[in-house]
C-alpha cells in the first residue's frame, strides 16, 4: 500500500467517523427538540408524532411507525405512522407478540432486518394495508422503568443502503429517551383529565346551587318579608295573634338556615374529593346536629379506605338522601350510619328510629308523587354496581342498606382509556 493510498483510506475512515458523529449530534438535537416541544406543548399525540418524525429524519429513512402497548388487550397499537401509505395503518392493532414489532416488544431487544419480506416474522398484511414495500428495517423497544411500553420501527433508508449497528444504537438511545417523554406526557394527560373532571363537577354544582337558591332560601326569605309586613298589621289590630305569627316566622327562618347550610356543604365537594367519605361524613354529621339537634351516630371506620371518586360521590349522595329523608319524614331522634367491610363487600347502612313508612305503598304511587329521592338513590346505586335495600314498617323506623362489591384497584389509566 503506497503512501497516497494509505492517506486516502485513513481520510475515508475519518470522514466516516465524522458522519457518524454528525449523525449522533443530529440525533441528540432531535431529541432535545422533542423534549423542548414537550415542555411547551405537552400533548401526547403531538409528542408521539414529533418523536417519530425526528427518528425518521435522523436515520434518513423513508417511513416509520410508533406502536404503543395496550395492556388491557395485550396488543400493540399503531399510534403514529409516517411515510408510505401510513394513514391506513393508524390505530391498527396487532397482538403484542406478533410480527417483528411483537418480537422486539416481547424480547425487549432491538433488531435489524434486511429483506424484511422474506423474514418469517414479517406481517405481510401490514405492508398490504399501507401499500408500502418494506425492504430494510430497524426496530427498538421503548422501555420505561424496566417495563416495555412500545416499539419504534424505522423503514428503508432513503439512500437504499442497509441499516447498520450504528443505526440500531441510535434508535435505542432514541427509544429510551422517548419512553420517558411518553410516560411524562401520559402523566400530564392524566392530570389534565382529572382537572377537567373536577371543573365539570364544580360547574354542575354551581348550576344546581343556583337553582336550589332560587327555589329554596330566596323564596323563603320573600315569604319572611311578607310575613313581617303582615305582622306589623297584626300587632296593631290583633296583638294576641303575634306569638303564633312569630312562631311561624321562626320556623320559616330555621328552614332557610338549614337549606343554606346544606348548600354551603355542597359548595365544598372538595372535602369529599380530597379527603374521602370518612372526613366528609364526619363534617356532615356534626353539621346536622348543629342545625336541628338530631343526633347522627357514625360507625364508619371502614370508609377510611378510599374508593373510586365516582363511587365515593354516589355513596355520599345516597347517605345524604337517606339522612335527609329521616330528617324530613321520620321525626326521628337518632340516626345511625354504619359501614362494615368484608373480604368482598362493603355494607353501608343508614337507620333511623322514626315513624317508618309503607314502602310498597310509596312505590305504588311513586310516579304520581313527583318525588325523586328514592329514585335517585337507586340510580346512584347502579353507578357503583351496588345493591340497595330499604327496610321500613310504620312505627318501626327505617333502615337503608347499600352493599357494594369490593374490587381490586383498577390498573392505572393509559392512553387508550
Ligand atoms: N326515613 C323515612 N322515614 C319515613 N318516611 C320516609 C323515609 N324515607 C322516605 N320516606 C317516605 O317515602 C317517600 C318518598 O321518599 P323520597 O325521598 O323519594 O321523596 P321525598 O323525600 O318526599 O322528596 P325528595 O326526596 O324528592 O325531595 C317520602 O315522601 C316519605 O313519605
Ligand atoms: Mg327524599
Amino acid at each position: 500500500m503506497d503512501k497516497t493510498h494509505r492517506t486516502e483510506s485513513s481520510l475515508k475512515e475519518l470522514r466516516a467517523q465524522i458522519t457518524h458523529l454528525e449523525q449522533r449530534i443530529a440525533a441528540l438535537e432531535a431529541l432535545q427538540e422533542v423534549t423542548r416541544s414537550f415542555s411547551s406543548k405537552l400533548e401526547l399525540k403531538r409528542v408521539l408524532e414529533l418523536i417519530l418524525s425526528s427518528a425518521i429524519d435522523v436515520m434518513q429513512a423513508s417511513a416509520g411507525s410508533l406502536l404503543l402497548h395496550d395492556p388491557a388487550t395485550k396488543e400493540l397499537v399503531f399510534q403514529v405512522v409516517q411515510g408510505g401509505g401510513g394513514k391506513a395503518l393508524r390505530n391498527k392493532r396487532i397482538r403484542s407478540d406478533e410480527g417483528i414489532a411483537g418480537w422486539v416488544f416481547t424480547r425487549r431487544r432491538p433488531v435489524i432486518v434486511h429483506d424484511a419480506r422474506s423474514d418469517p416474522r414479517f406481517l405481510n398484511r401490514i405492508d398490504a394495508a399501507s401499500k408500502f414495500h418494506t425492504a430494510d428495517m430497524v426496530a427498538a423497544p421503548m422501555i420505561y422503568k424496566a417495563k416495555p411500553i412500545g416499539v419504534i420501527e424505522i423503514l428503508n433508508k432513503q439512500s437504499g443502503e442497509q441499516f447498520n449497528d450504528d443505526d440500531e444504537d441510535l434508535l435505542m438511545a432514541f427509544a429510551a429517551q422517548s419512553a420517558i417523554v411518553i410516560e411524562n406526557a401520559r402523566l400530564y394527560q392524566q392530570v389534565i383529565t382529572e382537572r377537567d373532571r373536577l371543573l365539570a363537577a364544580e360547574e354542575q354544582i354551581r348550576r344546581e346551587l343556583a337553582r336550589e337558591l332560587h327555589d329554596g332560601p330566596s323564596q323563603i326569605l320573600a315569604a319572611i318579608i311578607m310575613s313581617l309586613k303582615f305582622l306589623k298589621e297584626v300587632m296593631r289590630r290583633q296583638p294576641e295573634r303575634v306569638p303564633e305569627e312569630l312562631a311561624e316566622l321562626e320556623q320559616l327562618s330555621t328552614r332557610a338556615l338549614l337549606q343554606v347550610r346544606n348548600m354551603l356543604f355542597d359548595l365544598r365537594p372538595v372535602l369529599l374529593e380530597t379527603h374521602g367519605l370518612y372526613a366528609a361524613l364526619q363534617v356532615y354529621g356534626e353539621r346536622q346536629f348543629v342545625a336541628d339537634g338530631l343526633k347522627i351516630h357514625l360507625d364508619i371506620d371502614a370508609l377510611k379506605t378510599r374508593l373510586a371518586p365516582k363511587t365515593e360521590a354516589a355513596v355520599f349522595a345516597i347517605i345524604q338522601e337517606a339522612i335527609g329523608n329521616a330528617r324530613k319524614h321520620a321525626d326521628a331522634n337518632h340516626i345511625w350510619v354504619s359501614a362494615k367491610a368484608s373480604s368482598n363487600a362493603l355494607t353501608i347502612s343508614v337507620r333511623d328510629d322514626g315513624r317508618g313508612f309503607d314502602l310498597g305503598q310509596v312505590e305504588a304511587s311513586y310516579a304520581q308523587r313527583g318525588n325523586l329521592g328514592l329514585l335517585t338513590m337507586k340510580e346512584r346505586t347502579e353507578i357503583c354496581a351496588g345493591k340497595l335495600t330499604i327496610d321500613s314498617q310504620p312505627g318501626k323506623g327505617t333502615t337503608v342498606t347499600l352493599t357494594l362489591p369490593i374490587k381490586p384497584p383498577p390498573p392505572p389509566a393509559d392512553l387508550f382509556g
